[in-house]
C-alpha cells in the first residue's frame, strides 16, 4: 500500500486512524531504535495500519523473537496478512484485547501508534493499563504522538517516561519511552 492508498484509508476512517500519513521512516528508527536484536524477544504492535512499524520491527528483531499485531481496520489487517514471516501473529481485534492474549509480564515491548488523542478516554486508559500488566518489569512502552495531549497520562502511569521530538515527519511527531522503572 502506497503512501496514497494509506491517505484515502485514512479519510474514509479518519476518527480510528488519525493520520494523514503513514510514520516516515525517520520516525520509526526513533520509535524502535532502542529495541535490540541480540536476543529473542516478545513485542506487541498497537495500530500498525498497512505495516510500516511492523516491517521495519521485524527487520530488526532477533530471528526468535515474535511480533503480535493488533489492528481493527479490515482493509489495513488484510495488507498486514501479505507480509509472510513465520514470527508476525495479526490479531484483527482492538488494543484493548490485550490480556485475552498475554499472561502478566510477558511481553518485552508494546510498540505503539495508535492515535491515542482520538480514543476514547476510558478505552484509552484500558489499553494504557493492560499494556502496563503485560509488561516485564524491564519492558518499555513506546509510542509517537503528533503533540502532547497524552503527555500526563503516560506520566500518570509509568515511572520513567522520556520524549523526544522528530521533524523529520508529516506532521512533526513526539516519541514517548516509558518504562515501570521496577528494575
Ligand atoms: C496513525 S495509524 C498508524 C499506522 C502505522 N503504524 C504508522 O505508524 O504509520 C493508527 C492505526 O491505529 C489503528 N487503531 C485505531 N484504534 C485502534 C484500536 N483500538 N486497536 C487497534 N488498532 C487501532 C487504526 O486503524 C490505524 O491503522
Amino acid at each position: 500500500m502506497n503512501n496514497w492508498n494509506f491517505f484515502r484509508e485514512a479519510l474514509k476512517n479518519f476518527r480510528s486512524t488519525g493520520a494523514i500519513a503513514r510514520a516516515s521512516p525517520a520516525l520509526i528508527k526513533h520509535l524502535i531504535g532502542s529495541i535490540p536484536s541480540d536476543r529473542p524477544l516478545t513485542v506487541v504492535e498497537l495500530g500498525p495500519g498497512e505495516g510500516c512499524v511492523t516491517r521495519a520491527l521485524l527487520d530488526i528483531l532477533h530471528p526468535g523473537s515474535t511480533l503480535t499485531a493488533f489492528e481493527i481496520n479490515h482493509t489495513f489487517v488484510q495488507r498486514l496478512h501479505i507480509i509472510q514471516d513465520p514470527r508476525l501473529r495479526v490479531i484483527a481485534s482492538g488494543a484493548d484485547r490485550l490480556t485475552e492474549h498475554f499472561a502478566p509480564a510477558s511481553v518485552d515491548y508494546v510498540v505503539s501508534s495508535l492515535p491515542l488523542s482520538m480514543i476514547d478516554q476510558s478505552v484509552k486508559q484500558r489499553i494504557i493499563r493492560q499494556s502496563q500488566d503485560v509488561l516485564t518489569p524491564a519492558g518499555a512502552f513506546l509510542q509517537y504522538q503528533y503533540a502532547l495531549q497524552d503527555y500526563g497520562l503516560l506520566k500518570d502511569s509509568f515511572s520513567n517516561v522520556s520524549v523526544r521530538f522528530t521533524l523529520a515527519n508529516l506532521p512533526p511527531a513526539f516519541v514517548y519511552s516509558c518504562s515501570l522503572g521496577m528494575l
